[in-house]
């Protein structure tokens, strides 16, 4: 019967036939050791000289690593391996032979790695990983249908910033400018005033200079806004989603998560209520561990880092000084000290930032002066002041950068091995 090594461990006692590529090999004797992919997970498979005979065991010594090849075998339960199961091979017909696979079951360099990224892919550190996002996507896709969003999609071109100039990509379009996305969110607001509850999921570009462990160029962003939700309501829904997504994963992933030797009660931790910081409070408390920042200072990724490694939990660090944050976002009228109806939601482990949402202006005549206070040509704007023109309500969302997320559920350092083929200043390339 053919099947799937992730389906083994339900086939014990039986002879299954599986498509798939040698991972690994080893030989001693008259017994060779193949690691066995399919896609779906990595089997042994044991091959007994005096079972197969000498002309096909010989054949199969021979076989370089990544050759493909269908191979018949009878399923035995082993507790030690990760599967549950080993198999006893009894026959194997190549497909089509690989030799000198230029990646070695060694530690490689990473931009050797990154270079054959087309076949780094295959490795069970990246198989682990990218299986992990597949899950993660399904995840929010499965919560926010549930939760009755509509799925909704913003431009890829567009002739507006949203987060800041100096990340724009700028490209030719048909004798003027375009920038490719930094955020959908403008066009999600849009949304969220036609179907009052909508999520964009896709790619975003982002210009960034600087390589550090969580930048991309392009990278792939969930955007939910509603209508007639306010700051706090939105951090609601962002601690539901996050709780349901890890909690999906430790149903679903355990195989995955063993593999990248994820520590599972650390990750039980995403599931304890989140803790809310005043931005204020939590310069104090960096300032009680050896900084000295200002009342009004940008909490970057190193001070993100130290303050989530004190707690346990997320951390939703909220009431952002106005003038660090973009324009959009609605100041708290009451406090009085310019700041904004905003949260970041840090990770535990010292990961920091994966989400960056708001409540946003919903008053024309302010958000006017706001987009002048930054410099912005209103005119490009003119589509999104009509959203306050005809029918206006508080409304607010955020932003998950995905492969921020996978990076902290699969507990990897970097968001490089996220995504299928990172873009970053210097990889273009494959
Ligand atoms: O905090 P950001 O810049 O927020 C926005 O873009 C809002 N317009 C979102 C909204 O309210 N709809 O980005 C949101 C998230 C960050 O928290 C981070 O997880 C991710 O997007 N992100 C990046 N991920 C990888 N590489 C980059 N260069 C990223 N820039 C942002
Ligand atoms: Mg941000």
């Amino acid at each position: 019967m053919e099947t799937n090594i992730n389906k083994l461990k339900n086939q014990i006692g039986q002879e299954v036939k599986i498509k798939g590529w040698i991972a690994n090999k080893r030989s001693s004797g008259s017994i060779i050791f193949l690691i066995l992919r399919d896609g779906t997970g990595f089997v042994q498979a044991v091959v007994e000289k005096n079972k197969v005979g000498t002309d096909k065991f010989d054949e199969i010594d021979r076989l370089g690593i990544e050759t493909s090849a269908d191979v018949t075998g009878i399923v035995k339960e082993d507790a030690r391996s990760p599967m549950g199961v080993e198999l006893n091979l009894s026959n194997l017909n190549v497909i089509s032979e690989s030799h000198n696979y230029p990646i070695a079951p060694k530690k490689h360099g990473v931009k050797f790695l990154l270079d054959r990224r087309h076949l780094w892919l295959r490795s069970k550190s990246q198989f682990a990983t990218l299986r992990i996002r597949s899950e993660i996507i399904w995840a929010l896709h499965e919560f926010f249908h549930k939760e009755g969003f509509v799925k909704f999609d913003g431009p890829m071109f567009t002739a507006n910033e949203v987060e800041g100039g100096s990340t724009l990509f700028e490209v030719e379009y048909f004798g003027r400018s375009a920038y490719l996305t930094q955020s959908a969110q403008l066009h999600g607001e849009a949304g969220a005033m036609a179907f009052g509850k909508i999520y964009t999921f896709g790619p975003t570009f982002r210009a960034e200079k600087s390589k550090t462990r969580r930048h991309l160029t392009e990278f792939w962003m969930l955007e939910p806004e509603v209508a007639f939700y306010d700051w706090k309501d939105n951090i609601a829904l962002q601690e539901r989603m996050i709780k349901y997504v890890v909690k999906y994963c430790l149903e679903n992933c355990t195989y995955e998560l063993e593999m990248l030797e994820r520590d599972l009660k650390k990750l039980e931790n995403a599931l304890k209520p989140f803790i809310w910081m005043h931005h204020r409070d939590a310069v104090k408390e960096l300032n009680k561990h050896g900084y000295s920042l200002d009342e009004r200072a940008d909490i970057g990724a190193d001070e993100e880092a130290v303050l989530t490694n004190m707690y346990d939990e997320f951390i939703v660090l909220h009431h952002m000084p106005a003038e660090i944050k973009a324009f959009y976002m609605q100041p708290d009228l009451e406090e009085g000290d310019n700041r904004v109806l905003c949260n970041d939601l840090l990770a535990p482990e010292g990961c920091g930032e994966i989400i960056g949402g708001s409540q946003r202006i919903h008053d024309l005549d302010l958000l006017e002066r706001r987009i002048k206070e930054y410099g912005l040509d209103p005119k490009v704007f003119d589509w999104y002041f009509d959203l306050r023109r005809y029918g206006s309500v508080p409304h607010s969302g955020f932003g998950l950068g995905l492969e921020r997320l996978v990076k902290y559920i699969a507990g990897v350092k970097h968001v490089r091995t996220t995504i299928p083929f990172p873009r970053m200043i210097n990889r273009l390339h494959p």
